[in-house]
This record gives structure tokens, sequence and C-alpha cells, in this order.
């Protein structure tokens, strides 16, 4: 796989099979995806992997918690404007379509979102936690980190699905895995093999074209 395939044909799974995801694998992932680029060097990531017990006392925990709470560094700005809003409305009901969700049911689409806190059946979880003094910069290292993830584990034939869900049961969390004070959870990622036979993994979100983003100047 090139790396344009790779980054092509990576999208988020969100029905997986229950097989499990060898640790000897997950290892192999995490081991390419450290050669991620991060300003200064600063490596500003750290992994917890759950799989087994801990995948399922973790699920629990988010069980507990529901629908959890969003804490001062939230997903979106508040009152999201265009286009940004408009594209986050389009792939909600692209995926909602697929999932045979109407607008109105309001207790599907919750039920839905609940599965973020079951890894959508993925056999392993994955948490990125950053330190709290990081700024923006960092995190945005810890985004490439991330997506180096993705895209060896798509390599080696597993598929992911980035979960800021988690953000929500960031307290219950740092609790739970006892994280040092100046530590947090920024976002988890579900980790295992696809369910092709779901029809919410066929969803291909929509990207703008390269001259709704790009300004070429002096070419
Ligand atoms: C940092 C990050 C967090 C995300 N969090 C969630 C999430 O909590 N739940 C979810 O279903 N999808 C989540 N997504 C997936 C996005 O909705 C998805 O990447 C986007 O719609 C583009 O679709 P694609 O990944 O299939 O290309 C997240 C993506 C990123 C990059």
């Amino acid at each position: 796989m090139n790396v344009t395939d790779a980054i092509k044909t990576r999208i988020s799974i969100r029905a997986f099979t229950p097989d499990p995801l060898p640790e000897a694998l997950l290892r192999d992932i995490l081991d390419v995806a450290r050669f991620a680029p991060s300003g200064g060097n600063l490596q500003p990531w750290k992994v917890i992997a759950v799989a087994g017990a801990e995948r399922d006392a973790v699920v629990a925990l988010a069980r507990a918690n529901l629908p959890g709470q969003e804490d001062d560094r939230p997903v979106y700005p508040a009152n999201l404007w265009e286009p940004y809003r408009s594209r986050r409305f389009k792939v909600g009901e692209d995926m909602y379509a697929l999932l045979d969700i109407g607008r109105d049911n309001k207790p599907a689409r919750l039920m839905h979102l609940a599965q973020n806190f079951q890894f959508f059946g993925a056999p392993v979880g994955l948490f990125f936690v950053i330190d709290k003094a990081m700024g923006h910069g960092q995190w945005a290292h810890l985004g490439m980190f991330m997506q180096s993830v993705a895209l060896a584990a798509l390599e080696r034939g597993v598929s992911s699905c980035m979960q800021e869900a988690w953000a929500r049961m960031r307290a219950p969390l740092a609790a739970y895995f006892e994280l040092p004070e100046n530590e947090m959870i920024y976002c988890g990622m579900a980790l295992g093999y696809a369910d092709m036979s779901k029809p919410v993994n066929t969803l291909r979100s929509d990207r703008a074209g390269v001259d709704e983003f790009a300004n070429f100047r002096g070419f």
C-alpha cells in the first residue's frame, strides 16, 4: 500500500468484528507511528491501550457516566459557522441515512452516539494523553501522531475510528487510569477489523476541492 492509497482509503469505521487484535500487532503499529513529526521533536504524546477485561471496564465506566460532560476544552467551538457547520451537518445526515435513522428519531441517534463508548465493538481502544500544559501546537502534533497510527494500522489491515466523543469522559477516565494531575486524555480511537457487512461502514465523507482551501501564489 502506498502513501496516497493509505491516505485516500482510510475511513472512519463504526462497526467492528469482535476478532481480537494481538498486542504484537498493536506494538508494531505504534512502533511505526512514533516516527510522526512534532515541533522541537517533543513527541508530546502518550497512549493508553485497552483490550479484554480492561476494555470492558472502560466501557462499563462510560456507561455508568453517560452522557458524560464537556470540559473547558470542547470538541467544537460554540455556534459553528459556515462552511464548517454545513460540513458537520452533512456527514451526520449521511451517516444516519445509512443507519436508517430519521432526523426526528432522537433516541436512535443518541443510541448510535453511545456506541462510541463501546468503541463501536472494536476489540481495542486507544486513549491519547497529553500534558495539560501543552499548547495548541502540541495538540496539532498529537494529531499527526494519531493519523500515523491510523495509516500504519490500515497498512496492516486494521481499521480505526478516531473518537473525540471520549472527551466527554475525561474526568472518569483520568480517575480510572490514575493519570497524574498534569495529564489529560485528548481523544480516543477504536481499532480492530471492519465489519463490512454493516452499511455504516460504506460512508464516504465529502472533501472540499483543492481550490476551496489552497491559495497558490507565485507559481
Ligand atoms: C480527532 C478526531 C476525532 C473524531 N471523533 C469522532 C467520534 O468521536 N466519533 C465518530 O464517530 N467519529 C469521529 N471522528 C471521525 C470524523 O467524523 C471523520 O474523520 C470525518 O467525518 C471524515 O470521515 P472519514 O474519517 O471517514 O474520512 C473523529 C475524527 C477525528 C479526526
